[in-house]
């Protein structure tokens, strides 16, 4: 099978160095050797780390799809359009396979392009756009194929989970750890899509599309990312028995006027001794929830050359052997198009962090708002007075399980007043 690589950065240049290392076993378990025999960057002097002069080479990377000499095209430059959405476009319409590890652009075009590929009869494989070296594409697809999902949800963003539970570790203030976490390779120099929760919604977008059978609807994630979290929040979830990490949600609820869908990215509390609380790093880890197959947990590097590359060559494999189903593991014009839920009326505790002014009747207002909002409070820690005389305190407290939407009742309540001195952190717990 010949294939011809587009982008040639971290994972490019480690899908190169796999097909070389593990040459004769790909070509055992494919059935028939898998070769590179183009490729596409943008600088074609730069040394990579692999030799690419043996591979003819395209300035322009829309070329790979118009080779007669290439079975697959893989993309691997990123972006949701641009470049490689064109690429990508003109490899399925050539009827040309098409592998990425681009979840940007499957969030934002994956029903258009799985329609392209069902109309020329193209393979589209992206295993390696969630989770990196995980297989749980796979295994959505694949291994609880049988099941109806009830609930889809976990870590799916490894540079979240680094900051949060390296600021778990030593205590530091989060723009201290990110900075860290640029300098060890965690983060990307503009870390913006990772922190403020957007690549961990592209690629819940993507799970529940394959766990549900639903059209694939990014614009409907609610999304909150990690910057509000202070290294105080983490110490005081600690003494409380939880653990802070950024969660993907998607579940389907039946209501009187039909199927809705739920797809959240927030942080959250975990309790200690739940299977993701013991996630740290930069690990990625999804748990799915089937009728018949129980809690299923997929746990693994989420980023990394060698993870995604064996994500991306697994793809090939696959295509090689011709064991291909449709994309979004039922045919496009099969996938159920459901409304966003509402998530109000849902039950849950929350962890509520308040900025106050330290003076006489903060706590009673807040307790207050918290009664008429018919929230109750399980516990309420309000921090000792610093030494500085009137500098602001932190109050906390965990509710008792109650509506979500009481929750938001008691903060607008709250909204305006001058007590507070900034905006209140709201964390879910998640259920065990
Ligand atoms: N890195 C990971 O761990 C990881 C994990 C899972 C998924 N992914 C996804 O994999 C994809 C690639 O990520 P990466 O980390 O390998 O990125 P990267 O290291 O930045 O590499 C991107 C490659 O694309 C080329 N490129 C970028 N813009 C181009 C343009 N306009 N025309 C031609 N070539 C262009 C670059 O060329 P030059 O080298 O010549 O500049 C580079 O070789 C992305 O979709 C990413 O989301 C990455």
């Amino acid at each position: 099978m010949r294939i011809a690589i587009a982008g040639l950065g971290t994972v490019g240049a480690g899908v190169i160095r796999l097909l070389d290392t593990n040459r004769d076993l790909i070509a055992a378990r494919a059935g028939r050797a898998i070769e590179v025999v183009a490729v596409s960057a943008r600088d074609r002097a730069k040394d990579r780390g692999v030799d690419i002069a043996r591979f003819a080479w395209e300035d322009d990377m829309t070329a790979l799809a118009r080779r007669d000499d290439v079975d697959v095209v893989v993309e691997l430059v990123g972006g949701s359009d641009g470049p490689a959405l064109a690429l990508s476009r003109a490899a399925l319409q050539a009827g040309k396979g098409l592998v990425t590890a681009n979840k940007a652009m499957i969030a934002h075009h994956g029903l258009h392009l799985a329609e392209l590929a069902e109309g020329a009869g193209a393979p589209l494989k992206f295993e390696a756009a969630v989770g990196g070296g995980i297989p749980v594409i796979k295994g959505l697809r694949e291994g609880t194929s049988a099941n109806a999902l009830t609930k889809v949800y976990g870590i799916l963003n490894g540079t979240c989970n680094y900051i949060l539970s390296t600021m778990e570790a030593t205590g530091a203030d989060f723009a201290e750890v990110l900075k860290d976490a640029q300098r060890l390779g965690f983060a990307e120099s503009d870390p913006a899509f990772d922190i403020e929760g957007v690549d961990a919604a592209h690629k819940l977008a993507i799970l529940a599309a394959i766990g549900f059978g639903t059209r694939i609807d990014f614009g409907a994630v609610s999304v909150s990312g990690i910057t509000a979290v202070r290294a105080a929040d983490i110490a005081q979830a600690g003494a409380l028995g939880f653990v802070i990490r950024l969660i993907g949600e998607a579940d389907v609820e039946e209501t009187p006027e039909g199927a809705r869908l739920l797809q959240r990215v927030r942080p959250c509390l975990i309790a200690k001794g739940h299977p993701l609380s013991a996630v740290d790093g930069p690990t990625n880890a999804v748990v799915a929830e089937g009728n018949f197959s129980g809690r299923l947990l997929f746990q693994g590097a989420g980023a990394g050359d060698g993870p995604t590359a064996s994500a991306v060559a697994a793809d090939l494999i696959d295509i090689a052997r011709d064991e291909v189903g449709a994309p979004f593991s039922i045919p496009v014009a099969q996938l159920a198009a459901l409304p966003p839920a509402e998530p109000g009326h849902r039950m849950g505790r929350s962890y509520l962090r308040f900025m106050v002014k330290d003076r006489p009747g903060v706590l009673a207002e807040i307790t207050a708002a918290m009664r008429d909002g018919a929230v109750s409070i399980e516990s309420l820690i309000q921090q000792g007075r610093g030494a500085d005389e009137g500098a602001d305190v932190m109050v906390a407290m965990v509710t008792h399980e109650g509506p979500e939407a009481n929750v938001r009742r008691a903060l607008d309540l709250l909204a305006g007043s001058d007590s507070l001195t900034g905006e209140p952190l709201v964390l879910p717990i998640l259920a065990a």
